[in-house]
């Protein structure tokens, strides 16, 4: 990579953590907690990548009551339907099932489209570039990946990295519904065009509908609807990544703050 790429680059990355806040987060003082005790991080894996996300991170806890009890549906759903899946084509070229992370018992969820390349090989939800974006994200709005839930519309990489069908969008929506009935966030963000578009049954553009507050409105569910707000997809942010758009997000990401009572790191 030569010097002018690199410096590039650099600026960037110091422009997004500056303008998503990221910069502001004092060491050594914890997060406020969002929805209840965060699931143990156990491993090099699971663990936050930098040390703004761990000066962060609140008190490492087992889940206990309502949490345990959400934690097991989800660890069900996971390990006797979802990793087994063969209902639709997708099931064919895919490394892993990507089911979703985080607490189970989170406030806030995060809703994207479907597992990539990264995602795929690890199992697990945004972990490749747009994945490291979304994390800042999270940290510049005063939390850890561990204390909100990250799922998908489907579990399993479309080949290519191509917008899932909507046979394979409506084969999977039971997981995905079934996921947001158990967490009952008390608000979702949906991130990019696809997401949105299931989740709030539209067809309006990311584009027109970001930063308006949604419901969705879970079936069967004695909570209510849930507030969503749309954003734009952070893979998108990466390839169209000027100021204006990134101060769109933060200002969307504010939104969804205000909802939850949360305060922007000092
Ligand atoms: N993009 C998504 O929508 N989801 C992922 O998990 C990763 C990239």
């Amino acid at each position: 990579m030569d010097d002018v790429t690199r410096n590039r680059i650099m600026r960037q990355h110091l422009e997004t953590e500056r303008l998503f806040g990221v910069d502001a987060v004092p060491v050594g003082q914890a997060a406020p907690v969002v929805g209840h005790a965060a699931p143990a991080v156990e491993d090099e894996e699971n663990a936050v990548h930098n040390t703004e996300d761990a000066a962060v991170v609140a008190p490492v806890n087992a889940p206990r009551g309502g949490a345990a009890a959400k934690l097991t549906i989800l660890q069900d759903m996971d390990a006797k339907e979802v990793r087994g899946c063969t209902s639709c084509e997708l099931c064919h070229s895919r490394t892993n099932t990507v089911f979703g992370d985080g607490d189970p018992d989170a406030d806030l969820m995060f809703v994207g489209e479907g597992p990539g390349r990264n995602e795929d090989e690890q199992g697990r939800p945004f972990v490749g570039r747009a994945g490291d974006l979304l994390s800042k994200m999270i940290v510049a709005m005063g939390l850890s990946r561990e204390q909100v839930y990250i799922a998908n519309i489907v579990k399993c990489r479309p080949p290519q990295n191509r917008t899932p069908t909507p046979h394979e969008v409506q084969t999977c929506w039971d997981y995905l519904r079934r996921q947001i009935k158990t967490i009952q966030p008390k608000v979702i963000v949906s991130v990019g065009g696809p997401a949105t578009s299931m989740l709030l049954d539209t067809k309006k553009g990311i584009t027109s509908i970001r930063g308006t507050w949604h419901e969705y409105d879970p079936p069967g569910t004695d909570g209510g609807p849930i507030p969503v707000m749309p954003t734009f997809h952070p893979a998108y942010l990466l390839r169209s990544y000027t100021k204006e758009n990134r101060a769109k997000v933060w200002s969307d990401l504010q939104q969804a703050m205000a909802r939850l009572g949360l305060t922007e790191p000092a």
